[in-house]
């Protein structure tokens, strides 16, 4: 039995704005389950509903098989670690981490025992009886994970925990979170809008967005088959890039603006509902990684591929690869909503409004800003997604 289960839990505020539609998820036992979308898509109503902070409009919330719905905060066994967590400035950290036992009443010697093993997997032993004022904001930031540890809750809720920390810290707080979350076994959800922790900390991710979970899965599955445009532009960074093409007669092949590009008798084999858009236009979908120079001595082994040009933008060395900003005169598509905290800087010096695109290449590659480059892509490695409906093409 799932520990935490929401059955199309949907939350309308009183001003009657529906901010969670329906959403759908089962935690399994022990499960790292990440939650993230944008901002305003509903993931923390989502949370304050389970936790019991905002009261549940429609559906049915379950842990461990009973209803919750009507259940007080105090009584669901839910832990949750918030983006702005407050400690008790007055307490030492030791008095932090036990003052959830210290309320239950629990033996002193107790208490102690709890807060020396909590403290132990935090690595805050050294700082046991310093005041939250004394230590960095990851060391605050773990002292709040301690306040939840040390009740052993059935359920974690962490909305956001690590969006006040510095980038650095951010990095090494992401894989102490993932560590300490297998370590102790309990069933978590994890909030964020950083698509990196997103890829990196859980076993499954629900991506949502305006309210709606569009996909769940494990997160390679969602970078390698996402569902729609918005997961495929959400998920990845840099973010896929998905341009609106005309496809030709019997779909064989596709027109990038003004370049006309042959495709391989392959990609109409592997997705034979192609058929469907000749004469019509759909939006094509590459992952940076999956572009290459053609010519480098890297990959001149280049039957059956797939090739256009792009004027060089703007070249990006960041020592273990570059990202290489070009541009073609197709028609980029924004998948509606999209952002990365990670995508700071990207687009600097990029003016242009021509179908810009990035790819990510090796870190010899020599590239002249300005100059015109032949790009190349795996056919197999080409998203294809109906404009209309943003669906992807599956088969
Ligand atoms: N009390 C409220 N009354 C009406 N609307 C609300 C209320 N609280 C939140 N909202 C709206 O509900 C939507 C979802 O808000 P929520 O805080 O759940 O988003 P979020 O996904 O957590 O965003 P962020 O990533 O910025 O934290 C937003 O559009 C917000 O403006
Ligand atoms: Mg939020």
């Amino acid at each position: 039995m799932a520990p935490v289960s929401l059955e199309k839990l949907t939350k309308v505020y009183p001003n009657g704005f529906e901010a969670v539609h329906e959403f759908d998820l089962e935690v399994a036992d022990g499960e790292f389950m990440i939650l993230v979308g944008p901002s305003g898509c509903g993931k923390t109503t989502a949370m304050r509903m389970v936790a019991g902070l905002e009261e549940i409009s429609s559906g049915v919330l379950r842990i461990d098989g009973v209803v919750m719905n009507d259940v007080s905060p105090r009584d669901r066994d839910i832990a949750m670690v918030f983006q702005n967590y407050a400690l008790y400035p007055h307490m030492t950290v030791g008095e932090n981490i036990g003052f959830a036992l210290k309320m239950k009443h629990i033996p002193k010697d107790e208490i102690e025992k709890k807060v020396r093993e909590t403290a132990e997997i935090l690595g805050l032993t050294e700082w046991i009886d310093r005041k939250p004022a004394q230590l960095s904001g990851g060391q605050r930031q773990r002292v709040a994970m301690g306040r939840a540890i040390v009740r052993e809750p059935k359920v974690f809720l962490m909305d956001e925990p690590l969006s006040n920390l510095d980038a650095k810290l951010r990095v090494q707080m992401r894989a102490e979170v993932a560590r300490i979350q297998r370590r102790l076994g309990v069933a978590t959800i994890y909030v964020t809008h950083d698509q990196v922790e997103a890829m990196t900390m859980g076993d499954r991710v629900a991506v949502m967005r305006s309210g709606v979970v569009l996909q769940c899965d494990k997160p390679q599955t969602i970078y390698d088959h996402p569902l729609n445009l918005f997961v495929a532009g959400f998920m990845g960074s840099p973010s896929m890039n998905l341009f609106e093409v005309h496809l030709g007669e019997g779909g064989r092949t596709l027109f990038l603006g003004t370049q006309k590009v042959e495709l391989p008798a392959t990609v109409l084999a592997a997705k034979p509902s192609l058929v469907k858009f000749a004469n019509k236009d759909v939006v094509v979908g590459i992952r940076p990684e999956s572009l290459m120079i053609a010519g480098t001595k890297t990959n001149d082994n280049a039957k059956d591929f797939v090739f256009f040009e792009g004027d060089v933008d703007l070249v990006e060395a960041l020592g273990s690869e570059i990202l290489v900003h070009f541009s073609t005169d197709a028609h980029r598509v924004e998948a509606e909503g999209v952002y990365s905290d990670d995508a700071e800087g990207l687009d600097a010096g990029l003016i242009t409004q021509r179908g810009e695109g990035v790819a990510r290449v090796p870190p010899e590659t020599q590239l002249v800003i300005g100059e015109r480059v032949r790009l190349q892509v795996n056919p197999k490695r080409l998203f294809f997604f109906d404009p209309a409906t943003g669906l992807a093409l599956s088969e």
